[in-house]
């Protein structure tokens, strides 16, 4: 078993390393992978950083390659990087922009595919499956490079995709992960858990965004963790805001923007219920479930005290309805 993960890690570092080397080195690869990236606005330092990839658009070049090193395809099947149907081979990635996914320490884990056309019919996105190395729900993508400024920082902010993680630190912020292409999980808080307890949500200027922000703030409470949220503009992600904006601009921007949870809640909630109380009532047992959340009863009596203040509602009514959501979860 163990012997077969180290296998496992071996083909995908092999994978990795043959991906950067076609859109470095191969003149396939820099027509069409290289100059995508650089459409992007990614510098060659911040694409040899990411070891940032390009599997040929063939159905089994990557794999024939692999065989020919003597990589075996079982575990080329097992890694997902080989897909075998009817006793044929076929790459996985064909044709796509590669993203490698490390692990806390750099081991290559598995990769994220981006297609370059955009056609609607293929997934934009294809991921490693789940195998004896890759645990999707455990994975932050850019945890590696970001570990050490985020202790420093002693803060982590949180986004969405490969490409917000790229802009960032392209544009000088480092302490970034994201959760690509899952919703956020405790696994996932529990490893930016080991280096700071300050999480800051940047998702998606969108509804899709928004949804994933609402969901991670009481997971994060949960583990006993301080969580701000940030949104961008619509339409923006942090990536193309990032890219708009000098790292001055975009410091500024996080800094003005960044909210508690309560205020968070109360503006995107409070928006359109301004005048109707039953609304307003649901907002705020919206709130005090998220107070509930929260381990330290310190913390809570201080969000306590914010609601009050922020909904125009006696603190001892929602000492009341916290005290109801306890006996309910007992
Ligand atoms: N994702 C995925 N599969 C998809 C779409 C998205 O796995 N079909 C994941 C990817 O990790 C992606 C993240 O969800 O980075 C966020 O999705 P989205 O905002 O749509 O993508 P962007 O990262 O903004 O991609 P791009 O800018 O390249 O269009
Ligand atoms: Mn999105
Ligand atoms: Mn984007
Ligand atoms: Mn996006
Ligand atoms: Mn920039």
């Amino acid at each position: 078993q163990a012997n077969e993960r180290e296998s496992m890690y071996l083909v995908s570092e092999f994978a990795k390393d043959i991906f950067h080397h076609n859109l470095l080195k191969t003149d396939q690869g820099k027509a069409i992978g290289l100059s995508y990236f650089k459409e992007r606005g990614f510098s060659e330092v911040t694409i040899k950083k990411f070891q940032l990839g390009y599997s040929f658009d063939s159905w089994d070049a990557f794999t024939s390659e692999a065989l020919r090193k003597g990589y075996k395809l079982e575990y080329l099947e097992k890694t997902g990087l080989t897909i075998v149907k009817e006793e044929k081979q076929f790459d996985r990635f064909k044709g796509r922009v590669i993203f490698p996914i490390l692990s806390m320490s750099g081991r290559t884990l598995g990769f994220g595919g981006r297609i370059l056309t955009n056609d609607k019919k293929a997934a934009k996105y294809l991921n490693s499956p789940e195998s004896d190395i890759y645990h999707k729900s455990k994975v932050l993508y850019g945890i590696f490079h970001a570990k050490q400024s985020i202790a420093k920082e002693d803060n982590c902010y949180l986004v969405e995709g490969y490409t917000d993680v790229i802009q960032f630190h392209q544009t000088g912020i480092h302490n970034v992960v994201s959760s690509s292409g899952t919703a956020l999980t405790e696994e996932q808080i529990r490893l930016i858990n080991r280096l700071t307890q300050n999480i800051t949500l940047l998702f998606d200027g969108d509804a899709a965004g928004l949804r994933a922000s609402l969901r991670g703030v009481d997971l994060i409470l949960e583990q006993g963790m301080n969580v701000k949220i940030c949104t961008f503009p619509e339409g923006e992600d942090p990536d193309s805001f990032a890219r708009k904006n000098s790292l001055e601009e975009l410091t500024i921007y996080l800094e003005e923007n960044a909210q508690d949870f309560i205020n968070f809640k109360a503006s995107t909630l409070v928006k359109d219920t301004k005048n109707d109380p039953i609304k307003k009532a649901d907002t705020i047992r919206d709130m005090v479930t998220s107070i509930s959340k929260i381990p330290d009863v310190i913390k809570r009596e201080i969000y306590v005290k914010e609601c009050s203040r922020i909904m125009d509602i006696s603190e001892e009514v929602l000492f009341n309805s916290l005290a109801q959501i306890f006996l309910k979860n007992k």
